[in-house]
This record gives C-alpha cells, sequence and structure tokens, in this order.
C-alpha cells in the first residue's frame, strides 16, 4: 500500500492494515490531531503526563507511540522516555524529535522482563487487533509496583453532550479531516472505532482482566477522552 493512498482499516484491525493505515496518515498526523480536536491534544498529554507521575531518572515505555509526541511530553519530568510503534511511516515522520525509537508490535513486544518502571499508551490501544495481549505484554516489561497509563477516547458521560459529540465524531470529523490529513479515510476508521470501544467501566474491567490491580479511570472533557491507571503488584 502506497503511503499517499486514502486508505482505512476494517474494524477487525488485522495488524498490517492498521500499520499501512498509520504510514499513509503520519506525514500531517500531528498537525491533524490538533485541527480535529480543537487544541484539546496538548490538555490531554499533560493530563496523562501527570497521571503518569514520573521522577527523573525512571523508564518508561509509550507503546503505540507513533511519531513519538506523546514520548516528547513525557520527557518533560526528567525520565527516560523510549517511544515504540509498528508503523516504520509514523517512527520517521517523529525522527526529529530525538526521543528513543524502537520498531515493535504491541502483542510481542520486543523487551525483556520487568525493565519499565511505567508502561504508558495513548490513543493506541483501540488500534491494537488484540488488545487484552498488548495489556498483558505491558504487564510482562513492567517492574513490580509499576504503573500503568492508558489514555484513550471514551464514552462522554452526559446524555445531551455525548449525542452531540457522536453526530461530530461521525458527520463533520470526516470532513475536517478531508481538508488537513495525508489519508482522510483513517478518520473514518477513527469514528467508527471509537463508537465500538468499550466504556470507561467495560474497559477498566478488562485491564484488571489482564493481570492489572487498583485500575481506575479518570475522564477529560466530560469523557471524551478517559486515562486509565493501574498497577502491577510487587
Ligand atoms: C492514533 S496513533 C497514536 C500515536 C501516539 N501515541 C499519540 O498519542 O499521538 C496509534 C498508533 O498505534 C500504533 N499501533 C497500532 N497497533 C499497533 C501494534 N499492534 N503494535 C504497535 N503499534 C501499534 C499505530 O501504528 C499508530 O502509530
Amino acid at each position: 500500500m502506497a503511503k499517499t493512498e486514502s486508505f482505512r482499516a476494517s474494524l477487525d484491525k488485522q495488524p498490517h492494515e492498521v500499520a499501512s493505515m498509520f504510514d499513509g496518515v503520519a506525514e500531517r498526523y500531528d498537525l491533524t490531531n490538533t485541527v480535529i480536536s480543537a487544541g484539546q491534544d496538548r490538555y490531554w498529554r499533560w493530563a496523562t503526563r501527570r497521571a503518569l507521575g514520573l521522577r527523573p531518572g525512571e523508564r518508561v515505555l509509550d507503546l503505540a507511540a507513533g511519531t513519538g509526541v506523546s514520548t516528547l511530553e513525557f520527557g518533560k519530568s526528567g525520565a527516560y522516555c523510549v517511544a515504540s510503534d509498528f508503523s516504520k511511516g509514523m517512527l520517521e515522520a517523529g525522527r526529529h524529535r530525538r526521543v528513543p525509537m524502537v520498531a515493535g508490535d504491541a502483542t510481542a513486544l520486543p523487551f525483556a522482563d520487568e525493565v519499565f518502571d511505567a508502561v504508558t499508551i495513548s490513543y493506541g490501544l483501540r488500534n491494537v487487533s488484540e488488545s487484552d495481549a498488548a495489556l498483558r505484554e505491558m504487564l510482562r516489561v513492567t517492574k513490580p509496583g509499576g504503573r500503568l497509563v492508558v489514555a484513550e477516547f471514551s464514552t462522554p458521560v452526559f446524555g445531551p453532550f455525548r449525542t452531540v459529540y457522536m453526530e461530530y465524531l461521525m458527520r463533520a470529523l470526516p470532513r475536517v479531516a478531508r481538508a488537513v490529513s495525508s489519508n482522510p479515510d483513517a478518520y473514518v476508521y477513527l469514528a467508527e472505532s471509537i463508537r465500538a470501544w468499550p466504556n470507561q467501566r467495560q474497559l477498566a474491567l478488562r485491564i484488571a482482566d489482564a493481570g492489572w490491580s487498583a485500575v481506575q479511570w479518570r475522564n477529560l472533557t466530560g469523557g471524551i477522552v478517559a486515562l486509565h491507571r493501574a498497577y502491577k503488584l510487587q
């Protein structure tokens, strides 16, 4: 699949389709995010860094890191942050950021057991075909007592706001993406995949089922995004 073709993955999220889709999005990924989220993406990344509670010198894995825009934010804490993703196009588009980057699949991570103080994944888990396997892999590479933060689109809690937001997702967002993105069809997939994704409570249960403890979540922007935090038992 050439990078310039507009192409979206199907909701069964075949890994080669997802990787190709993100290769196609990579060129204008950061700009498109800021436009379609009306600038909220910066606040969401800041809040994710706060939820991670990183300390200088800690080792952090930013999984499905794409262009490394999230990794750069987490690095402001003084922690050593590694970006990992399976889309070479996304990693390449973020090369200028000079964050350590490792190509790898979230369901078979190229890291040893218990090496990270924290692992995090922003807007990535929804795109992983076997997301439960990814949650178990993240647990494997985390030190005992270490933490997980998942930032992901979720379900707005106030009914009327949820209705307006769903309208935006299905109608306006694809049109806005057509004006900005290098792969507009990917934003139809974005809208569909958000609608099909578990709500806050359902995701918390899946995180716990993967072996994580003390799972909690916090809503951002009325629940458009939820931050789930959990710990690996000592
Ligand atoms: C929406 S982007 C998020 C990028 C970045 N974390 C951010 O906050 O902007 C989702 C990323 O998930 C990656 N991804 C999806 N499935 C993956 C998998 N199985 N292994 C590694 N990366 C994956 C894609 O390549 C893409 O870069």
